[in-house]
């Protein structure tokens, strides 16, 4: 009897654990996005369009293709709905 309390225990410790755990990552999650959703789409494009190749200049296409690039690269990038959104109206602004 007292074993399975023990048990018990050490389930309801894990629970715990793990939930503390998880609000740690959605905390630091959402501060990095506050941080981010301050960044304009030139910087934004700067500091993730040049990491895997270099990245073409805004004139390079038009607006209607810059919308399927980034659509692409949203996800290879891993930017957010917003920061791609900023990342596209700033590529369009410059071509
Ligand atoms: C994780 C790596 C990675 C990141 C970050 C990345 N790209 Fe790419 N990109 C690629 C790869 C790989 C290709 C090759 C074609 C494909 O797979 O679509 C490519 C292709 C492209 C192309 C097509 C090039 C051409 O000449 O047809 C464009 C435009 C482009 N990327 C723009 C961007 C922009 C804008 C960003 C930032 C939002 C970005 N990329 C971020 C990996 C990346």
């Amino acid at each position: 009897m007292k074993n399975i309390q023990i048990k018990e225990l050490q389930l309801w410790a894990m629970v715990a654990a793990l939930i503390l755990f998880l609000s740690t990552v959605v905390i630091s999650c959402s501060s990095t996005s506050q941080i981010s959703a301050a960044k304009g789409g030139a910087q934004l494009w700067g500091e993730n369009c040049l990491r895997c190749h270099n990245a073409p200049s805004p004139e390079t296409f038009s607006d209607t293709e810059w919308d399927v690039a980034v659509m692409h690269m949203r996800i290879r990038a891993n930017l957010t709905d917003e920061e791609a959104d900023k990342v596209v109206d700033w590529l369009k602004t410059a071509n």
